[in-house]
């Protein structure tokens, strides 16, 4: 049987008003497995539920009649035009939501003149992806055990035109998913890391009674560190974002080891569980890196406004998760299309609402402190 249990909407009904309005869609058309996998979070689910509450704080304070002529929410990323900063987040295994999977997103993302990063994990070849999309598209990537691989993976995506790397650095291990154990989720035929094939991976590990589970496995022995970040570096032309700092001193690591840009995320509160959400420690690391790398912040985007606070608070940019894929699981490409353009038109509407004309004009004057804050 099918993980699918509907077929994608031909049409888009007037009630999917804004991205949290595909959620509903998109659950009636997976198995609870592959709603676990792709909705899920670690454990409990707390710093998934701080991520979108963190947003839900945050007050607006609006300055009126300002001048709004010319407003545009262009930005210019590592060389890249962008018409807006919402980017699609890296996310494996997109044939799970819909069967033309990241083919679909790409061609979604682009046609509306944005950025998505394609995951090494991604159920279509990267060169496939490429070719289908209109634009700039990121590669994201695990610092494998196979570094012969991950090397080989590297020159594939210069070769395919990928425009930047993302590392992702807060996955040496998997978190602890409990959603997708209770749902006994498995990849179904037909889905899987298809770019990965041929990769040399770990004996896997089964601990003995009494042995370290997590700690005695190949997998961590072989797990990367700043200098394998250096390495990576100096062998590829392409700027290096890492994906998944949270703490400033590693964010001024990172510049030391040759990164150009830094992704604050907790890869949406699916690795380490009861972290903190992604927009309190963005200017904390906004501050360390002292302007001297674009920081971009994943974790919680659900509206234009979010958007707004996250770039108030110093981010160059965004990426979003999950509401991309239940657009993607419910109406195919057009959907993250759709999902994409409603999350722009509400970062107009509330840039023009708060007096900003530009990005740039985005700062943490348009956000309110409560007067006991100080
Ligand atoms: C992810 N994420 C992720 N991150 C990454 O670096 N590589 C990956 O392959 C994946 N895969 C993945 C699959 C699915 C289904 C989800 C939902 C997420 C994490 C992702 O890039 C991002 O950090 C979070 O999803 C952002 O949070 P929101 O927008 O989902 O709240
Ligand atoms: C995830 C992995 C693939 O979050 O990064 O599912």
């Amino acid at each position: 049987m099918s993980h699918f249990l509907k077929p994608p909407l031909e049409r888009i009904p007037p009630s999917v008003a804004c991205a949290g309005d595909y959620e509903r869609h998109a659950r009636e058309r997976l198995d609870d497995g592959v709603w676990a996998y792709l909705n899920g979070a670690a454990a409990d689910g707390l710093t998934h539920e701080e991520n979108l509450a963190a947003f839900r704080r945050l007050r607006l304070l609006p300055r009126v009649l300002a001048d709004m002529k010319d407003g545009c929410t262009s930005v210019e990323l590592f060389g890249a035009h962008f018409e807006h900063p919402v980017l699609v987040a890296p996310m494996a295994f997109q044939k799970l939501a819909h069967p033309d999977g990241e083919i679909a997103t790409a061609v979604a993302a682009t046609a509306l003149k944005g950025g998505m990063v394609v995951s090494a994990q991604a159920s279509v070849s990267i060169e496939d992806i490429a070719a289908a999309a209109g634009g700039a598209l990121w590669f994201q990537l695990y610092i494998l055990p196979d570094r012969d691989f991950t090397l080989r993976l590297v020159k594939r995506a210069e070769e395919a035109g990928y425009r930047a790397l993302v590392v992702t650095v807060d996955a040496p291990v998997a978190g602890i998913r409990n959603d997708e154990q209770r749902a006994g989720f498995a990849l179904p035929p037909g889905v899987e890391a298809v770019n990965l094939r041929g990769m040399k991976s770990p004996p896997p590990h089964m601990a003995g009674p009494g042995e370290s589970a997590v700690f005695a496995s190949p997998l961590l022995a072989a797990a990367p560190g700043w200098a394998d970040i250096e390495w990576l570096a100096a062998n590829t032309h392409l700027p290096l974002l890492l994906k998944g700092i949270l703490h400033p001193d590693d964010a001024r690591r990172a510049l030391d080891a040759g990164a150009a840009g830094i992704i604050v995320s907790n890869h949406g509160g699916r690795t380490l569980d009861t972290v903190p959400a992604t927009i309190d420690v963005l200017p904390g690391i906004v501050g360390a890196v002292a302007g001297h790398a674009p920081v971009l912040l994943d974790g919680g985007i659900r509206r234009g406004t979010d958007v707004v606070k996250a770039l108030a608070l110093g981010a160059s940019a965004v990426l979003v998760g999950r509401p991309v894929v239940h657009a993607l699981a419910a109406a195919g490409a057009p959907g993250v299309a759709h999902v994409l353009h409603m999350l722009r038109a509400e970062l107009e509407a509330a840039m023009a609402l708060a007096g900003c004309r530009r990005l740039a004009d985005l700062t943490s004057a348009v956000l309110w402190r409560d007067a006991a804050e100080g």
